[in-house]
C-alpha cells in the first residue's frame, strides 16, 4: 500500500469566506501539512476546482476564470501550497469528462433522482426541471475522486450522498471490470467529515453563504471585519448595555468560540451573562479576534494579488501534474473494458 490519497474540491465561486475556511479549507492544510514520525507526509492531497460542476445549476457562468483564480489565490493564502498538493480545474483535464461518460453505464437514473442532495438543491433553487447534467451531478463528482483514485474525500455533510455514489460506482466498476494484471482499478474511498464545520451567517441565519451575503470574507480588511461584526445578529433580548444576555443565540459568540482564546472566552461569557459587557465592547473583541487570524492570510494574499501571473502558472503546473495521473489511470480503465 502506497500513501493514502486525499482528494477534495470546491466549485469557483469567487472570494471564499470564514465558513470555507473553518468547513474545509483549514483541515485541508493540515492534512496537507501531516507527517509521519520518520518525516514523510501521512497523505497526497490533490484539490480539484470544480468549473464543470458550477454549469449544472447555472447556465450564465460569471467569470468561471476569474471566480477561480479568485478562489486560488484564497486557498493560497489559508496554506495550500501548490508543491505538495496540485491544484487543477476539471475543465483543464478532459479525462473527467471521458470518465463521466463512461461512469454513466454504470448508474441507473433513478438512483440518480434518489439523491437527497439534489433534491434540496432542486428545493432550495426552485427548479422546475432537471437538466441531465444536473441529474449527473455525482456522476462527475466520482470521475473527479476516482480518476485521481482517492482514498479520502473530505467533504461536509451534504456531499456525502456524492460520495457514497462514487463507492457504488468504484465497486460496480470493479466487479464488471477487473484489469488483467491488477485486479481491481479504484479504491472505494470515504468520506470524512470536517469537525468544526459550519459557521452561522452575520444574520444569524443556520449558514454563511455568498448567496444569503451574510458572509465575512477571507479578504475582508480589519475594517471590514469590524463594520460587519458590528451589524451582526445577537442576542435579541438583550437590549441595553446592562441587560443580562445569552451567549449560547448569540451570532457573536459563536464566532467567539472559534475565534477567541479559551481565557477570554470564560471572561466574555460571563461578562455578557451579567451584563457587565456590552454588545458593542463584545464585538470589538470578536472582530479583533477574526482579524488577527486572518493577518497572515491577507497579507499573503496580497502577495499573489501582487503576482497573478505566478497564480495562473501555479494553476497550469498543477494541471500538468493532474493530466498525468488522470491519463494513466484512463489507460487502466481502457484495459479494463477492453477498448484496445
Ligand atoms: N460537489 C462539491 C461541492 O459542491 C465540489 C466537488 C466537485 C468535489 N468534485 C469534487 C468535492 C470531488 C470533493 C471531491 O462542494
Amino acid at each position: 500500500m502506497g500513501t493514502l490519497r486525499i482528494l477534495s474540491g470546491m466549485r469557483p465561486t469567487g472570494k471564499l469566506h470564514l465558513g470555507h475556511y473553518t468547513g474545509a479549507l483549514e483541515n485541508w492544510v493540515h492534512q496537507q501539512n501531516l507527517l509521519a514520525e520518520d518525516g514523510s507526509r501521512v497523505y497526497e492531497t490533490c484539490f480539484l476546482i470544480a468549473d464543470y460542476h458550477i454549469l449544472t445549476t447555472s447556465l450564465e457562468t460569471a467569470d468561471a476564470y476569474q471566480h477561480t483564480i479568485d478562489m486560488l489565490m484564497d486557498w493560497l493564502a489559508a496554506g495550500v501550497d501548490p508543491e505538495k498538493s496540485p491544484v487543477f480545474r476539471q475543465s483543464q483535464v478532459k479525462e473527467h469528462a471521458e470518465l463521466f461518460l463512461l461512469f454513466a453505464m454504470l448508474i441507473t437514473s433513478s438512483r440518480l433522482e434518489r439523491n437527497p442532495t439534489l433534491k434540496e438543491q432542486v428545493r432550495d433553487l426552485n427548479m422546475d426541471s432537471l437538466t441531465y447534467g444536473h441529474l449527473g451531478y455525482p456522476v462527475l463528482q466520482a470521475a473527479d475522486i476516482l480518476l485521481y483514485k482517492g482514498n479520502i474525500v473530505p467533504v461536509g455533510e451534504d456531499q456525502i450522498p456524492h460520495v457514497e455514489i462514487t463507492r457504488e460506482i468504484a465497486r460496480k466498476f470493479n466487479f464488471h471490470y477487473p484489469h488483467p494484471e491488477t485486479g481491481n482499478v479504484f479504491p472505494e474511498p470515504e468520506p470524512k467529515i470536517t469537525k468544526f464545520s459550519r459557521l452561522v451567517g452575520l444574520d444569524g441565519k443556520a449558514k454563511m453563504s455568498k448567496s444569503l451575503g451574510n458572509t465575512i470574507l477571507l479578504s475582508d480588511t480589519p475594517e471590514e471585519v469590524l463594520k460587519k461584526v458590528r451589524n451582526a445578529v445577537t442576542d435579541t433580548l438583550k437590549v441595553r448595555r446592562n441587560d443580562p444576555g445569552r451567549p449560547e443565540v448569540c451570532t457573536v459568540f459563536s464566532y467567539h468560540k472559534r475565534f477567541t482564546a479559551q481565557g477570554e472566552l470564560d471572561s466574555i461569557e460571563t461578562g455578557c451573562r451579567s451584563g457587565a459587557l456590552g454588545c458593542v465592547d463584545c464585538k470589538k473583541l470578536c472582530a479583533a479576534a477574526i482579524s488577527a487570524e486572518l493577518e497572515p492570510l491577507l497579507e499573503k494574499r496580497r502577495y499573489y494579488e501582487d503576482r497573478i501571473e505566478l497564480v495562473r502558472n501555479i494553476l497550469l503546473e498543477g494541471e500538468i501534474k493532474a493530466r498525468t495521473i488522470a491519463s494513466q489511470t484512463m489507460q487502466e480503465v481502457r484495459t479494463a473494458m477492453k477498448l484496445g
